[in-house]
């Protein structure tokens, strides 16, 4: 503790104004010096009555936030209390009378700042990093997420740098794509083998639903190369888009489709023209055959991707 400045002058008063005897001369010498050393410790800490982060903030009294300093962050603007001001600005009113003055950025919870404004704060740094270029218009930006949702600042380790613990906080909004994960045909996302984040950037993308890749197709080639090509016989549909038979979360249906077996391709082939319905159906051409009625299309098709087989231009090898 660092002594008031009355103190110290009553005591130097009490030192000069009591009577010397012999040897009590000596311990006053020696008290005189201990106090003038004590005054030239005791006077800036005096002179600088404006308390810093710290003073407030005390590691003793919230041994949490100072988790910032074994953190990725605990260097930033130089370290100490500098650092504190680094994502919460100067906050000089706050600094001052911190009871009653919100510093400059709170992400809260009492003063929490416009979203923009905390934004801002950790862009400042991070803009041009970590493909956050989109973050400005994207779905998470557009719906008034802060950084901060996702982000956990005062911890050694920020949760979201851990695919598990990311993927948990992603399921707690989107819990459409959580039921998804439990549904028989699935990408094995709950089984730690693919990542919400291997698909997509959290941040934004300049493309279709966040995804890292220019277009869908892109993402799944990504990981099915195979599926890419180029085919000597091509399924439009496939190079279209693979959205057209597949969803990419989970499904019902086998393989992630979106529709059971012949339906899948009647949305697209008439199931009139096709011998696949029994003779007698409307519009049929030709006779009804036993191999093709109800059957799957892929029994015979199983190309569906497309073909590199001189004769396989109805997918069928
Ligand atoms: C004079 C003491 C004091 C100083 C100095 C001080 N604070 Fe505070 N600060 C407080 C108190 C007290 C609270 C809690 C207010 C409450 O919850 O009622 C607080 C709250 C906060 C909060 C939480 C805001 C919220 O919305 O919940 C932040 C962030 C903060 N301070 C940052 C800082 C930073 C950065 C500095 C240095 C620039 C600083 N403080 C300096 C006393 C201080
Ligand atoms: C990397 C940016 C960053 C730095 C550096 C930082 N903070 Fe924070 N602070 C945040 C964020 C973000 C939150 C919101 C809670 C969270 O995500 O941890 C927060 C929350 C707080 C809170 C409110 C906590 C609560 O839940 O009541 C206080 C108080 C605070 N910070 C003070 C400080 C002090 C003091 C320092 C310096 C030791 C500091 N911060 C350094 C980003 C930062
Ligand atoms: C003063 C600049 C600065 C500010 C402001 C800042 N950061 Fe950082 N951040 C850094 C630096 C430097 C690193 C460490 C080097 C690196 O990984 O790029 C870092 C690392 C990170 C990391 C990686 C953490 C890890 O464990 O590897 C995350 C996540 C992050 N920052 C998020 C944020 C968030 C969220 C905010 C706002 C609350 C923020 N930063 C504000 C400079 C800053
Ligand atoms: C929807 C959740 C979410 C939001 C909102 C979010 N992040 Fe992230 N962030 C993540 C996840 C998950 C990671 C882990 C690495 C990865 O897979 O991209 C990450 C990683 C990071 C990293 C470290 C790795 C890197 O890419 O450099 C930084 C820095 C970062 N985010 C900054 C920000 C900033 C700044 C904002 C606000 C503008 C923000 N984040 C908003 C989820 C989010
Ligand atoms: C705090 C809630 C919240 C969290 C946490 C969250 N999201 Fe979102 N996300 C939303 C909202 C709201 C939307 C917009 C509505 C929608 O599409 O559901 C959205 C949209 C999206 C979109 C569609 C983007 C587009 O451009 O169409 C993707 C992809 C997405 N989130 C992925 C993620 C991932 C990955 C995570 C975890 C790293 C995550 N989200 C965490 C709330 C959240
Ligand atoms: C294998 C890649 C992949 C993975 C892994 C993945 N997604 Fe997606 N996600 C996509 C694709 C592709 C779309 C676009 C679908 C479309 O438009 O037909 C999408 C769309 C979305 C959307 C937009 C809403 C919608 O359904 O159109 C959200 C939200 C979303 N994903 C969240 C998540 C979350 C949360 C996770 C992790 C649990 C996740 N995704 C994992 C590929 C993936
Ligand atoms: C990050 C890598 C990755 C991306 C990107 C990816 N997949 Fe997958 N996919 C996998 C893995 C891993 C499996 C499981 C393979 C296994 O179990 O042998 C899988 C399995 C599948 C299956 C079979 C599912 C089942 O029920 O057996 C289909 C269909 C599929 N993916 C389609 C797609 C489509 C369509 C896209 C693009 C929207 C895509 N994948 C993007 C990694 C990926
Ligand atoms: C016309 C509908 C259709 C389109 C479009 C389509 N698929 Fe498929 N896909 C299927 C069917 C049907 C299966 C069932 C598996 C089988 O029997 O070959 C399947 C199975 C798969 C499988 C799992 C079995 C295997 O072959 O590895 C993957 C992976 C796959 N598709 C990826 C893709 C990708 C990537 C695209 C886009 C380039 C795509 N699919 C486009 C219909 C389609
Ligand atoms: C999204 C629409 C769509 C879906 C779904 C679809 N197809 Fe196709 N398919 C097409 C188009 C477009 C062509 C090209 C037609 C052309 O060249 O005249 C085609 C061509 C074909 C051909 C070659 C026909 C020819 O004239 O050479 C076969 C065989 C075929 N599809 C089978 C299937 C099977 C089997 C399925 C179900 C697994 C399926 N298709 C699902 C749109 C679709
Ligand atoms: C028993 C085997 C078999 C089954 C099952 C089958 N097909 Fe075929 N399909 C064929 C053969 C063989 C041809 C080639 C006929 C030809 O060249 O004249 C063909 C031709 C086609 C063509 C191209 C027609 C054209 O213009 O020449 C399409 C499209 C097609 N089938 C779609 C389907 C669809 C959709 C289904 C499921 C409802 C299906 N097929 C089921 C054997 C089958």
């Amino acid at each position: 503790m660092v002594p008031s400045a009355r103190f110290i002058n009553n005591a130097i008063g009490l030192l000069f104004v009591s009577p010397a005897h012999g040897s009590a001369a000596m311990i006053r010498k020696q008290l005189q010096f201990a106090i003038i050393a004590l005054c030239s410790l005791a006077l800036p800490a005096l002179a600088q009555d404006e308390p810093g982060c710290l003073d407030c903030h005390a590691q003793e009294d919230s041994p949490e936030l100072h988790q910032v300093f074994n953190s990725a962050h605990g260097d930033v603007n130089g370290g100490g209390a500098a650092a504190c001001t680094a994502c919460h600005g100067p906050s000089e009113a706050h600094d001052r009378r911190g009871r009653r003055v919100s510093p400059d950025i709170s992400f809260g919870p009492k003063w929490g700042s416009e979203p923009a404004a905390q934004n801002d704060s950790c862009l400042a740094c991070h803009e041009s990093t970590g493909g956050k270029l989109a973050w400005l218009g994207s779905e998470h930006e557009q719906e008034n997420m802060v950084c901060a949702d996702c982000h956990d600042s005062h911890t050694t380790r920020d949760p979201v740098m851990e695919v598990e613990t990311a993927q948990t906080q992603c399921l707690t909004c989107h819990s459409r794509q959580r039921a998804e994960l439990n549904m028989p045909s699935r990408h094995p996302i709950a089984e730690g083998k693919t990542a919400c984040t291997d698909c997509h950037n959290p941040h934004g993308s300049t493309t279709h639903a966040a995804l890292h890749q220019v277009t869908l197709n892109e993402n799944c080639y990504s990981c099915h190369e195979e599926k890419r090509g180029p085919m000597l016989w091509e399924h439009e549909p496939v190079t279209e888009d693979c959205a057209n038979c597949h969803t990419p979360h989970g499904s019902v249906h086998d393989n992630l489709l979106t529709a059971r077996g012949p339906a899948q391709c009647q949305q697209c082939h008439s199931a009139a023209f096709h011998p696949s319905v029994p003779y007698g159906g409307e519009g049929l051409s030709g006779s009804m055959n036993a191999n093709v009625a109800g059957k799957n299309c892929m029994n015979c098709h199983s190309q569906v991707h497309g073909s590199n087989h001189p004769s396989g231009a109805r997918l069928t090898r």
